[in-house]
């Protein structure tokens, strides 16, 4: 495929500036935009230079335009379609997570990711922190028999008062895990595999009659080879915490925080005395994986992060919710 190609977002709003921003970056082309809020799109249009057409409805600026690539940065409820749309036109989709916030919406998904001819990928941003691809590395050869997922975030009434989409069950499709815990979980099930088996607790503990969603959940995952995975995660705190990783093996101990790597006890620094890169700096997991998608695209290879890598931390999520305190298969 050619290297300069037509771009088109969906969504243009918070995250959508990332996308753009890392577009750039990658000498790519934004060609069209599309918000149901067309202002949006005039704003980041002129914002970045992009001389884009602008459009309220993705349909039509899919029948409309000659593109390669979509990016889907939309509420959660609504990527499947837009995935759909995309992938049955053989345009390529670059989507936000999650995937989706159902079964059913995994299956039409599947179905459309079979008959396409283009690629899906979806944006777990932090499997491209040069801290988290050291980690995996550094435990490729070990088994995992234990770890953990510390996530604790400040989300207030301000936080869900910024889109009606968010809070609710059937767009935003749950609360802190569903949108933020999401990317915790792909990390653990990316270093750790699949589990089988999961126990989970999720309630609104803060911001009853604010959110229809959970703003804290606990889960506890069953491994393959009998060990266990845990996440803890809130958006109830009243600091946003950098995130905290740990892995256990037979002989070592992995912690993995912001930018640091402490591997029993010591912390790992590149030659220069440096810690290795997290995700301290946002936006930056988001260029190099577009970056990479970009690559994957035109080299004509497959993109690590498509439907079967996206769906597994939605499928650890509906799990979660589906618990309620009992041990079920996932
Ligand atoms: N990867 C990450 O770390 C990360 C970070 C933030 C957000 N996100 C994800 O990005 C997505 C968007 O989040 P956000 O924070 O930018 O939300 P947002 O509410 O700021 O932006 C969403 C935009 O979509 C537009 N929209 C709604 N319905 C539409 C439709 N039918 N057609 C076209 N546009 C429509 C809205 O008008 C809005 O401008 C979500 O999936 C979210 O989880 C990912």
């Amino acid at each position: 495929m050619k290297s300069n190609m037509s771009v088109g977002i969906i969504g243009v709003g918070t995250i959508a500036q990332i996308h753009i921003n890392a577009l750039k970056k990658a000498g790519q082309r934004i060609v069209a935009l599309c918000d149901l809020d067309t202002t949006r799109c005039i704003e980041a249009s002129d914002k970045f230079s992009l001389n884009a057409k602008i459009y309220s409805d993705c349909i039509e600026m899919l029948d409309c335009e000659r593109l390669d690539v979509i990016h889907i940065c939309t509420p959660h409820y609504l990527h499947a379609n837009m995935i759909c749309e995309g992938l049955k036109r053989d345009v390529n989709v670059l989507c936000e997570k999650p995937l989706a916030i159902n079964e059913k919406q995994l299956v039409q998904i599947e179905k459309s990711v079979n008959i396409s001819n283009a690629q899906l990928g979806v944006c777990f941003q932090n499997r491209f922190n040069a801290s988290v691809l050291y980690v995996k590395d550094y435990l490729k050869d070990k088994e995992i028999l234990s770890a953990s997922a510390n996530l604790i975030w400040d989300r207030g009434i301000n936080y869900y008062a910024q889109g009606k989409w968010r809070g609710t069950w059937s767009q935003e499709g749950g609360g802190v895990m569903i949108n933020q815990a999401i990317h915790g979980l792909d990390v653990l099930q990316w270093l750790c595999g699949m589990p089988e088996y999961v126990t989970a607790y999720t309630a609104n503990v803060s911001l009853k009659n604010v959110i229809e969603v959970e703003d804290t959940a606990f889960g506890l995952f069953k491994m393959k080879n009998g060990g266990k995975f845990v996440v803890n995660a809130t958006n109830a705190a009243s600091f946003c915490f950098p995130v905290y990783y740990m892995f256990r093996t037979s002989g070592h101990t992995v912690e993995l925080t912001a930018d640091n790597i402490i591997i029993d006890g010591k912390f790992i620094t590149k030659s220069d005395g440096l810690p290795i890169f997290g995700k301290e700096i946002w936006g930056v997991g988001h260029i190099s994986l577009i970056k990479n998608f970009y690559k994957c695209l035109e080299n004509g290879e497959k993109f690590s992060i498509g439907f079967d890598e996206g769906k597994n931390a939605v499928k650890l999520v509906l799990a979660m919710y589906r618990s309620n305190g009992q041990e079920i298969k996932i």
